[in-house]
């Protein structure tokens, strides 16, 4: 099958197909991760549709959105080869005409931990993965656990505003030595990418503690040993659905997560861990 790319609504509705539609946002420059989503929703669905799309919404005024990467041409050449059936690829213009007024609020979910640092961010993701959703009409959708804030709102949205996809969290893909696949990665010069690897360190060292405290103290101190070029932004210990930090007595899972700049490059990631 030949690969389709939509530009808009009526594009979209011409490469409709019978069966059930999976559609994985991303904001292109894919790499493994975003590749181990699409091959989760290739064998859920009869018909994979790629959104690839850098929203300004989610980007504040001193955020990297002008040089976010942008790679559309080997974006499709990857989708080709996962077997994807249709990159959604709207312009800017298209996704915000002049004279929008009404977006989704993410509530306070979206002020705490990474929306405290990224104030507004999340209202811009749920905005466009809502507007998405509208013109894709998928039935079931695929996040990455990479952005676990953002997946646990993404679920927050479909329950609270009653919308009829199934959603899907799929494992984060990693490098061999532990570093989170991302698209800002490529920034990273050889002595940044070492300081970057303290992040999954830190998360690992806390995850084989028992207890939040033991948890949070163990995570924090790797991150402490690496010195000045890492700067963290934060360090949290949290509830998976709602982000708020867990107190000495959670049972059951928990999202440790970490985010940090290294260079002019800012980096986040997390594990997930039983606590009983
Ligand atoms: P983007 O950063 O391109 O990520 C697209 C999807 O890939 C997200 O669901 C993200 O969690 C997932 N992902 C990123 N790195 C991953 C990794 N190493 N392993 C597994 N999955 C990974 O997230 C966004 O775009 C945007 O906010 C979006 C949802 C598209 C809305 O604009």
């Amino acid at each position: 099958m030949e690969l389709i790319v939509a530009r808009n609504r009526e594009d979209l509705v011409k490469a409709r197909r019978g069966g059930d539609v999976a559609l994985v946002p991303t904001m292109g420059a894919l790499h493994e991760g975003h590749r181990s989503l699409i091959r989760q929703a290739r064998v859920r669905a009869d018909q994979v549709v790629v959104s690839v799309f850098v929203n300004p919404l989610q980007f504040s005024p001193n955020e990297d959105f002008s040089r976010y990467p942008r790679t559309f041409d080997a974006d499709l050449d990857a989708c080709r080869a996962e077997g994807v059936d249709v990159v959604f690829n709207p312009a800017v213009e298209d996704m915000y005409p002049p004279g929008r007024q009404v977006s989704v609020s993410a509530g306070e979910m979206g002020t705490i931990v990474e929306g405290a640092f990224r104030p507004g961010h999340f209202d811009g993701v749920l905005t466009v993965v809502l507007k998405l959703f509208n013109l894709v009409r998928p039935d079931l959708a695929v996040f990455g656990q990479k952005d676990a804030q953002q997946l646990a709102l993404i679920r927050r949205m479909v329950a609270d505003l009653d919308l009829p996809i199934e959603i899907l969290g799929g494992p984060t893909v990693r490098e061999p030595d532990g570093l989170a696949l991302s698209s800002r990665n490529r920034y990273l010069s050889e002595s940044d990418r070492r300081v970057a690897l303290t992040l999954s360190r830190a998360l690992r060292a806390g995850a084989a503690q028992f207890d939040p405290s033991q948890i949070r103290a163990t995570a924090q101190d790797v991150l402490d040993a690496a010195g000045p070029e890492l700067d963290l932004d934060y360090l949290a210990l949290v509830d998976p659905a709602t982000f708020r930090e867990v107190g000495e007595s959670h049972e059951g899972t928990a999202v440790l997560a970490v985010a940090a700049r290294v260079g002019d490059t800012r980096l986040i990631d997390n594990v997930t861990l039983t606590l009983n």
